[in-house]
């Protein structure tokens, strides 16, 4: 009886016992509740996920009650303040951090992957002058996956392994050229002689300057942000590329589905929407009108609220931290006034206190990108660049589980019974 569930099915009066494991029921024990032997049995309903686990996973903990972000058990605060974002990937990918002889040959695994296809840039120069550079990045992934034809074998651990170095080294490469691109600029070639986030800043802002040497607390500071959105467990995004991976598309497909579901305003848009909502408030004076727009329900907050987080998102704060660093030398964001007072003001009010909505990791992200000259297009896929490692350690997980098949929900059908069709003419 202990570690099992029993459930009485009031319109037939038969109990069952279900197996409990990890505080989980396995949603197909349902399946024998009928009240007719030829019956399909009965389902879960949780639109959105709610309330289920589709997958066990070691990679990334988060217990949003008390604002805990772990990967592979190690505090996001801790690698944040001693991790590079490399030895990060290495952690999310491995499961362990790297020493420094696999550090070294990690950093030139990626190195060596850094530069596209002269092919793929002419590709990208076919976008419209102001195409979205997220558009760009989503199109270009998946475009990879004509490059790399032999990625289909997702079941092969070497082949599988070099299409990952491929992507975490092409990510920020496809990322600054899509920039580049829509501002009119030459694309700057990768410079393997710079840090991660020091080669992705030269091939961004470089000009024609012989040499480029990024501020090196702006490239730590992207470093750290890098850090904290590498993964972020069974969000939308991961979800799509576990969606996708399991019917064993490649990784190029299967990452720019997650991309493309990274793009939208409730997830890692919600940076770009942040910066357009505060400019919009455009003084501190407005704030309290605009709450009062927010709590009427005619407007959403922005940057505030997680389905996970019910307490401080631990990255938000970092990210505070690590804004004072960049606005000492960038100068302050003059729109941060606007973000404290909203953060004071929604902190302290009964609508987000009783709704536990608190800041997220978008909050202040976009403050810090605005001051380093980034432009707000290019937010999301500041997000996406990160991510792709954690996406890529979801896709390999998902791949090893010999518990997990092709992604297929069942429905509750809610549609006409059968009918006959009727011909145009009598119709
Ligand atoms: N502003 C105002 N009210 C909000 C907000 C907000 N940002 N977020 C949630 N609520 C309210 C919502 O109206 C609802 O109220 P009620 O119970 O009266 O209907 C309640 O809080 C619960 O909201 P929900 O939409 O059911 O919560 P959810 O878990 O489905 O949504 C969310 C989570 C992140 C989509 C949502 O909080 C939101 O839209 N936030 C703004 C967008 C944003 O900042 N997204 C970034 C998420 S963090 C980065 C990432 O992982 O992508």
């Amino acid at each position: 009886m202990a570690d099992t569930l029993t459930v009485t099915d009031n319109r037939t009066g038969k109990t069952y016992q279900l197996p409990i494991t990890d505080g989980t029921i396995r949603a197909a024990d349902l399946r024998q509740i009928k009240v007719q032997d030829n019956e399909f049995g009965m389902m879960s309903y949780d639109p959105g996920f709610l309330n289920t686990a589709s997958t066990r996973s070691s990679i990334t903990e988060i217990d949003g009650d008390i604002g805990i972000l772990r990967y592979r058990g190690y505090p996001i605060e801790q690698l944040a303040e001693h991790a590079t974002f490399l030895e990060t990937a290495y952690l999310l990918l491995h499961g362990e951090l790297p020493n420094a002889d696999q550090l070294t040959e990690w950093e030139l695994s990626i190195q060596r992957h850094t530069v596209v296809h002269e092919n793929v840039k002419q590709f990208m120069e076919g976008f419209r002058y102001d195409a979205h550079p997220m558009g760009m990045f989503i199109s270009t992934v998946a475009a990879l996956s004509t490059y790399y034809p032999e990625a289909k074998a997702v079941r092969d651990p070497v082949n599988r392994k070099k299409q990952i170095c491929r992507l975490i080294a092409k990510a920020p490469t496809i990322a600054a050229f899509s920039y580049r691109h829509c501002q009119g600029y030459p694309y700057n070639y990768p410079n393997n002689k710079l840090s991660y986030t020091g080669n992705f800043l030269a091939m961004m802002f470089k000009m024609v300057e012989a040499k480029y040497d990024p501020h090196p607390v702006l490239a730590k500071a992207l470093d750290i942000l890098f850090i904290l959105h590498a993964d972020h467990e069974q969000n939308c995004s991961t979800n799509a590329m576990r969606a996708i991976g399991s019917s064993e598309a490649d990784p190029y497909s299967a990452l720019a589905g997650a991309a493309a579901a990274l793009y939208g305003p409730l997830h890692g848009g919600a940076n770009e929407a942040v910066l357009k909502m505060l400019t919009e408030i455009g003084d501190v004076k407005k704030v309290p009108e605009f709450i009062e727009q927010v709590k009427a329900g005619k407007c959403r907050l922005m940057g505030f609220g997680h389905r996970v987080y019910k307490n401080y998102d631990p990255r938000a704060k970092i990210i505070k931290r690590t804004a004072d660093e960049v606005f000492a030398v960038t100068g302050r964001n003059p729109l941060l006034k606007i973000a404290l007072e909203l953060e004071k003001i929604a902190l302290n009010d009964e609508y987000f206190v009783k709704r536990k909505l608190y800041p997220n990791v978008d909050f202040y992200s976009g403050l810090i990108y605005q001051a380093m000259n980034l432009p707000v297009t290019m937010f999301p896929v500041l997000f996406a660049i990160p991510r792709t490692v954690g996406w890529l350690a979801q896709w390999a997980e998902l791949l090893d589980d010999g518990e997990q098949k092709i992604a297929r929900p069942r429905q509750i059908y809610t549609g006409p019974g059968v009918r006959d069709v009727v011909p145009i003419t009598h119709r």
